[in-house]
C-alpha cells in the first residue's frame, strides 16, 4: 500500500519535472505585451519656484497621475537572463499649483512624456505557468508638447528630459503555450527642471519618481 502511494507520487513528480521545459521561458524567446499602464508620481510636490514674483513664497507644483497604452518587450539572452524594454503611447500629465502663491491656482501646465526604460532581468523560471522576474536598468524620459494654462497663460514652460535608474518586477501567467496575461511594476527615478519663459515664475526641480503599473496580455514568440 505504502509502496503503491510512493510510486504514484514519484510518477506525479516526474511528470511535473518532464513538463517543466515546455512552460519555462528559454534562451532566444521573445515576449511582447500590451496593456493598460498607469504612472503614479511618488512625490506630491516640486521644489519651490525661484522667480521674482514667487521667491520666498514657498510656491510648489504637483504632477497628476496619467494612464496610457503600455507596450513591453523581453528577449531572453539565456534561460534566466533577459533584456526588457518598456515603451508606451505618450502619457499626459497635468501640473497644478500646490502651495504658496501657486496654491489653488488649478492646472498651470499639461505635458506629454514618453519614458522608455531598458532593463536587465532575472527570470526565476520555475517551469510553471506562473513566471516571475525582477529587473533593473535605466530610464530616459522625454517631455514634450507643454501647454500653459491659468496663471502661466501667455508664458511658456519647458521641462528638461531626464535620465534615471529604474527597478522592476513582473509576473506572466502563460496559457495555450504561447499566450500570457501579465502584471508589471516599475519604480523610476525621474527628475526634471521646469523652466518658465517668465523671470517672474523662474524655475524649479520637479521630482516625479513614479511607480508605473501595467496590466496586459501578451504572446511569446
Ligand atoms: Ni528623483
Amino acid at each position: 500500500m505504502i509502496t503503491l502511494k510512493k510510486t504514484a507520487l514519484t510518477t506525479a513528480l516526474l511528470a511535473m519535472v518532464a513538463s517543466a521545459p515546455a512552460l519555462a521561458y528559454q534562451k532566444g524567446d521573445f515576449i511582447a505585451r500590451a496593456g493598460w499602464a498607469k504612472v503614479v508620481p511618488s512625490s506630491d510636490e516640486s521644489d519651490t519656484f525661484n522667480g521674482s514674483a514667487l521667491r520666498g513664497t514657498n510656491s510648489k507644483v504637483k504632477v497628476s497621475n496619467a494612464d496610457s497604452l503600455g507596450l513591453t518587450f523581453a528577449y531572453m539572452l539565456t534561460d534566466n537572463v533577459g533584456v526588457g524594454l518598456l515603451g508606451a503611447y505618450p502619457f499626459k500629465h497635468d501640473i497644478k499649483g500646490k502651495s504658496g502663491a501657486l496654491r489653488g491656482s488649478g492646472k498651470l501646465l499639461d505635458t506629454k512624456q514618453l519614458p522608455p526604460t531598458l532593463t536587465l532581468q532575472w527570470h526565476f523560471n520555475p517551469g510553471y505557468h506562473l513566471h516571475p522576474y525582477i529587473g533593473a536598468g535605466v530610464n530616459y524620459t522625454y517631455f514634450f508638447d507643454q501647454n500653459t494654462n491659468g496663471a502661466l497663460k501667455g508664458t511658456s514652460m519647458d521641462l528638461n528630459n531626464s535620465w534615471g535608474l529604474a527597478g522592476e518586477a513582473g509576473i506572466d501567467y502563460t496559457f495555450w503555450n504561447d499566450y500570457l496575461v501579465s502584471a508589471q511594476v516599475w519604480y523610476i527615478d525621474i527628475d526634471t527642471k521646469a523652466k518658465s519663459s517668465s523671470s517672474a515664475i523662474g524655475d524649479a526641480t520637479v521630482d516625479i519618481d513614479p511607480w508605473v503599473f501595467m496590466l496586459g496580455v501578451g504572446k511569446k514568440f
